[in-house]
């Protein structure tokens, strides 16, 4: 008996150490990075966040884990973009226009026809130095953008075919929630139904809306071309997503670390671009060919000349967005010859 109590002590004590190991020990002392994102796993966004925590994990990755949570489980981008200001997460992925409510600044890229050329575009977004200004623009709310991603070239589909733009009359269309994309869609003709990404499905489905605008990867990542099956190519937008940080978190990283999450960031962006460049086209044909949706070539100067005072009208109520908007001019004008 004794000899049983002995064995049953120390198997006890073991435990007990080994309990506190797991417990009180090395592996929970990891401070977990939690990142909200909308998009499905096999999303570019989704792959270049696994290069980041790959990054990170093998630079820091006795310091810190990575968890990335896809398709708005952790809740729409507003919703996480408030986790991320409480800090409660600590990335979310997110379209700039969320933005706008935290710096006007971002209304920059909600203007219609704003980049002349998917060149002038990249390399503005890619001007790291200019962007990093702009991105500091919301650090009085608490949170910091570290890099961009691209979200392609957003267009209007719908459950009719929309051929020129005096066919968006009265139709209601789903934009992202901010002021600036109402206004866009509203100059367009059409009636601007703001929402989460996350909604858009099921809205068009039940006929609440009757589309919505957006790249070809909702056809097919988000299943939208399941419900909406014209497609018209007027190229309204090219609108950013960013990873948006908690200023507190990056800013308690020591200069080494931050080093390393910045660099995480960059190689996210490269995954996020190259990826996003090869499933475009997949996108297109599995819409086209498994979906049934017919992509319709529009006059795109017709869409433009619809709303060529946006723009104009937009500079003169927010004087924020005039440096980016001069800046973004530069690259415009650099790609202008192209374009012809
Ligand atoms: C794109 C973009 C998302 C955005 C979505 C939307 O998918 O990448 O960040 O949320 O459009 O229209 O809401």
């Amino acid at each position: 008996m004794k000899k049983f109590k002995k064995v049953f002590s120390l198997i006890l004590c073991i435990s007990l150490i080994l309990s506190c190991f797991s417990g009180c020990g090395v592996k929970s002392e990891k401070k977990i990075i939690r990142i909200s994102h909308s998009q499905a796993e096999t999303h570019p966004e989704h792959l270049g966040l696994l290069k980041f925590k790959e990054y990170v994990e093998e630079k820091l990755g006795d310091k810190y884990e990575v968890q990335i949570f896809p398709n708005e489980i952790l809740g729409s981008q507003t919703k996480a973009i408030e986790l991320t200001q409480t800090g409660a997460i600590d990335f979310v992925i997110a379209g700039t226009p969320n933005l706008e409510i935290f710096a006007d600044v971002y209304e920059v890229f909600s203007m219609p026809y704003l980049f002349t050329s998917e060149k002038a575009y990249h390399e503005a977004m890619n001007d790291t130095e200019y962007m990093n200004q702009v991105y500091a623009s919301t650090d009085e709310t608490g949170v910091r953008v570290l890099t961009w991603y691209n979200a392609g070239s957003r267009s209007f589909y719908a459950k009719t075919p929309i051929r020129k733009p005096e066919d968006l009359k009265g139709l209601k269309i789903r934009v992202q929630q901010s002021p600036a994309s109402v206004k866009m869609a509203n100059a367009f003709g059409a009636a601007a139904s703001p929402m989460s990404f996350g909604e858009v499905y099921t809205a068009i489905q039940q006929g609440v809306i009757d589309g919505a605008e957006n790249n070809e990867l909702a056809l097919t990542s988000n299943k939208h071309g399941e419900v909406a099956k014209y497609y018209s190519y007027n190229k309204h937008q090219m609108v950013p997503d960013v990873m948006i940080g908690n200023l507190k978190f990056l800013n308690s990283l020591s200069d080494e670390e931050m080093k390393v999450f910045e660099e995480a960031a960059r190689i996210s962006t490269e995954v996020e671009l190259e990826e996003w460049d090869k499933q475009v086209e997949e996108a297109k044909q599995i819409a086209q060919n498994e979906m049934g949706v017919e992509f319709i070539d529009v006059d795109i100067q017709a869409f433009k000349d619809k709303v060529k005072t946006v723009q104009q009208e937009m500079l003169e109520e927010n004087s924020d967005i005039r440096d980016l908007y001069d800046h973004i001019q530069t690259y415009n004008d650099k790609y202008a010859e192209e374009e012809k």
